[in-house]
């Protein structure tokens, strides 16, 4: 699973002190990777690299991103290819796409503006920031792509997140499945990850009985752990993955099992 011929793994939404991002990013750093790390807060992001660059001796590079603008994921992109060019990072080889957002609102409580919003950041955030990184990855012959789904766009909601959360991580797989299948010779594989409730901050304001009702529908009978979600996705962005591509893995205690 080490990074041996070095590469670059980018992560987008990976500066929240409790999520996933942040702990995929150490995970990759500690098997060779160099990191980048993209996210709305631009200090914040060099900060965070700075610090996994320094633990785990691997070159890291942050830069400010907003996924839903396609401005501002060229400009992340260009910053990134210069360092790239200039030899600071080693080629990307895997790009991580895990900036979201969830809504709890009831469907009829919803606005056009609020279902954009969640649309623009989960599902057309993945597929500007692959647009932009996929070009080189393909020039390179090896690449591979990780993008977040969940549990709530196979089970209609049911953890947090109501119907523009469903439907914009629903959005992903089918980007996830066509992309896959359009690309597949290009040595760059496509997959997704469907995690279930994972213990991280992005169901801030949840209450207690809320987060009880979810525990009851895990067989595990408890959330993941960031580490356990990092996992898969350093397994997907693996040299030994390479016959994986347009799949989709659950990772969800056995809250959807079909
Ligand atoms: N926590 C869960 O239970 C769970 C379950 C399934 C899927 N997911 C998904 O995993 C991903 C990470 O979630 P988390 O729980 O670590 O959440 P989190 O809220 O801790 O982290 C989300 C990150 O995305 C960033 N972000 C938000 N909008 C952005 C934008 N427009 N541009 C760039 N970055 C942006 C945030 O700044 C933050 O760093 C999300 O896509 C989420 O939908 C989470």
């Amino acid at each position: 699973m080490n990074n041996t011929i070095q590469r670059t793994a980018v992560l987008t939404g990976a500066t929240s002190d409790r999520g996933i991002g942040i702990t995929t990013a150490r995970r990759y750093a500690s098997h060779g990777w160099a990191v980048v790390i993209l996210d709305l807060d631009g200090e914040k992001s060099a900060k965070v690299a700075t610090d996994i660059g320094n633990e785990f001796n691997v070159p890291a590079y942050g830069h400010e991103i907003d996924v839903a603008s396609e401005e501002s994921v060229n400009a992340a992109y260009r910053a990134v290819a210069a360092e790239v060019r200039s030899g600071n990072l080693p080629p990307v080889g895997a790009l991580a796409n895990i900036a979201g957002i969830t809504s709890p609102v009831a469907f009829l409580e919803t606005t056009l503006e609020l279902w954009n919003k969640v649309m623009a950041v989960n599902s057309t955030g993945t597929y500007l920031v692959t647009k932009a990184f996929l070009p080189d990855m393909i020039a390179s012959g090896w690449g591979r792509i990780v993008n977040m789904s969940s549990v709530s766009a196979q089970r209609g909601g049911g953890v947090f997140g109501k119907v523009p959360y469903s439907a914009a991580k629903a959005a992903i797989l089918g980007f996830t499945k066509a992309l896959a299948r359009e690309i597949g010779s290009t040595g760059v594989t496509v997959n997704a990850i469907t995690p279930g409730a994972v213990d991280t901050n992005i169901r801030v304001g949840s209450t207690d009985e809320q987060e009880a009702a979810i525990n009851a529908g895990i067989p595990v009978g408890r959330n993941a752990s960031t580490e356990e979600i990092a996992a898969v996705i350093t397994f997907l962005s693996s040299e030994e993955s390479a016959y994986l591509t347009g799949t989709t893995i659950d990772i969800n205690g056995g809250s959807h099992i079909h």
